[in-house]
């Protein structure tokens, strides 16, 4: 676990939990317009959010749904001991509608700097096939693309998952999460975010928001080039990406 460490902290200076944004959009069941609001994870709804991204990101996050990784309970682990750290950090965001403490979203957050060890050091204790693979599939992205040297920075803001809710899909909830960094970089004094987009939906939020888009590849083209990912062919979405927003 030695190496698993996140090395930036939040300026203790920065209250929390803070509020970041509030946006309106539709209720459920109603086209009446009610308020939202995204801030940072409280410490004590930590666990209700694992439980929110086991029921809503994990299912249907396009690699681990075509690798059945809500089925596989060390892939669950896997995630949750990564998803622990960032919490520690305390970077991830959470949406909640006015009035309610229900969950609606969440981005699993965190601040990565140049000389952190924290993916190599989390994927050598990956005990999941399935996380193994979403981590390989990540960096074939990453075999020609290096963030801190292509934009000259020591630091960036990324994440560990992106989610809605089910039953909210379909407000935007995806765009206000991406842009809301852009707050959030700026308080931290960091120069841009980036992340990797596995899936249509979360690649079409982060082209509304103006993300740039460092590498493109689609999934059937990764399989050509790599057979033994051959395993993914139905997946749901086209492609996967490396995404910049400067701050
Ligand atoms: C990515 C995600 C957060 C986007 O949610 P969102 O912001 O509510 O999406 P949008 O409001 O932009 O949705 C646009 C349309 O796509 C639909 N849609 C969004 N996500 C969908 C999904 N996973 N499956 C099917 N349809 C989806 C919406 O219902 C909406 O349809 P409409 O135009 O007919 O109303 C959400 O799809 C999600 O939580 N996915 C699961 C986890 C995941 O894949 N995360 C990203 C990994 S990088």
């Amino acid at each position: 676990m030695a190496n698993v460490v996140l090395k930036w902290k939040r300026p203790e200076t920065i209250e929390f939990p803070k509020v970041w944004h509030t946006f309106k959009a539709k209720d459920l069941n109603t086209d009446e317009l009610v308020e939202y609001r995204i801030q940072d994870l409280p410490t004590n709804r930590v666990e209700d959010v694992f439980e929110h991204m086991m029921a809503n990101y994990i299912q249907d996050e396009p690699i681990s749904q075509v690798l059945e990784g809500s089925k596989d309970p060390n892939h669950i682990e896997d995630y949750k001991l990564c998803w622990s750290k960032m919490a520690e950090q305390k970077v991830p965001l959470v949406c909640f509608k006015e009035g309610s403490d229900e969950i609606v979203g969440a981005n699993m957050l965190f601040v990565l700097k140049k000389d952190d060890e924290f993916m190599q050091a989390a994927c050598g204790l990956f005990k999941s096939q399935v996380t193994k693979d979403l981590f390989d599939l990540m960096m074939i992205l990453y075999e020609d693309f290096d963030t801190f040297k292509y934009y000259g920075v020591d630091e960036y803001l990324t994440s560990f998952g992106l989610s809605v809710s089910r039953k909210y899909r379909g407000r935007s909830i995806g765009d206000h999460f991406l842009a809301t960094r852009k707050k959030l970089c700026k308080q931290y004094n960091l120069k841009l975010t980036h992340t990797f987009f596995t899936s249509d939906y979360s690649n079409q939020n982060a082209d509304k928001v103006g993300f740039e888009t460092n590498v493109a590849l689609k999934y059937e083209d990764v399989i050509k080039a790599h057979p033994r990912f051959s395993h993914i062919a139905n997946i749901k979405s086209k492609g996967m990406t490396l995404k910049t927003l400067m701050c």
